[in-house]
């Protein structure tokens, strides 16, 4: 059987699917094409995807004859027809659970950059601008005793809200499905809608998957709805928020900062966004830890491996 790899992960999860296949990795650094996406489909019984990959009907149907499993090495899995894949028989699984904690520690990197200025601050220094301590040199806004607001809570909307309670901060969420109290209690938090959690939080950080019902989630009313001195923090996908707004208001200074992974056109930006001084940018970067995406690889090939054992892999996006 021949499985094929669109973009180079660790060795691990390579290894392991080594042992039993025929592995075909893209070495180039660079995405595939959709042509060549569809040729893979059509000859493999397994592919392993990136959540840069669009995988639509296209692909899928070009690989209806033979192909198994998708396999994608993201725990998010919207560039993905996985509707239309079901349909056709194809399985999809995605990688969740083993990114959590480090989506959420660069989620909470990227609020405390934004906030303390530190990428600002770097350049300075590098710039060999830094000519003595000032009393009013790069100030910033205080993340301890201030109120978050965590918009998705899931599990990586919860391991964001724990980091908060060393920070005595007091949290937020929204979800569609409100949690049991016991829970809310549990975790010390509080329930608000989402226009009120917006205009309450100092800090509000998105942790939505993106679906057709959380496209544009923050628009034009919502991103108004923000205080002046807050900051936004997406780690999530970039579609959920009106990008050309966000950049409106951020320019304006209707809002007071973000720290931003992920991109309403990824990798392009929107224009004026690498301008402003008061962004944080990173490239995508959410579970970019050597330790997360050795345990990725391994999640996704394990779970190739049980597709084409004919076994309902642990991992399948299809509950
Ligand atoms: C994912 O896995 O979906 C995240 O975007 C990784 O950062």
């Amino acid at each position: 059987m021949k499985i094929s790899i669109t973009y180079k992960i660790p060795e691990k999860g390579i290894n392991l699917l080594k042992e039993k296949y025929d592995v075909w990795t893209n070495e180039e650094d660079r995405a595939l094409t959709k042509e060549e996406l569809k040729k893979l489909a059509s000859e493999s019984d397994g592919m392993l995807t990136m959540l840069s990959d669009k995988i639509d009907k296209e692909v899928i149907d070009a690989g209806k004859n033979k192909l198994k499993i998708i396999a994608n090495y993201a725990v998010g899995y919207n560039n993905i027809d996985f509707n239309y894949a079901k349909k056709s028989g194809i399985e999809v699984t995605n990688t969740p659970d083993v990114l959590t904690e480090t989506t959420a520690d660069l989620a909470w990197a990227l609020m405390m950059a934004v906030s303390r200025r530190i990428v600002e601050s770097d350049n300075f220094v590098r710039e060999g601008r830094f000519n003595g301590w000032k009393p009013e040199l790069f100030l910033g806004n205080d993340i301890y005793g201030k109120t978050l607001g965590v918009i998705g809570f899931g599990r990586i909307g919860q391991a964001f809200a724990r980091r908060a309670k060393g920070f005595n901060m007091k949290v937020f969420y929204y979800k569609r499905n409100r949690l049991p109290s016991e829970k809310e209690k549990e975790l010390g938090v509080e329930y608000l809608d989402l226009n009120e959690l917006l205009k309450n939080s100092d800090f509000v950080s998105l942790h939505t998957p993106l679906t057709e019902n959380t496209y544009h989630l923050l628009n034009k009313e919502r991103l108004n709805l923000m205080k002046k001195t807050a900051y936004l923090i997406n780690t999530a996908r970039g579609p959920v928020v009106d990008e050309k707004y966000l950049v409106k208001i951020l320019k304006e200074n209707k809002i007071a900062g973000a720290g931003l992974d992920v991109y309403e056109n990824e990798p392009k930006l929107t224009e004026g966004l690498k301008e402003l001084k008061n962004v944080v940018l990173a490239p995508h970067i959410g579970s970019g830890t050597i330790e997360t995406r050795n345990n990725m690889a391994e999640m996704a090939a394990k779970g190739i491996i049980k597709a084409l054992n004919g076994e309902k892999p642990f991992n399948s996006v299809f509950k």
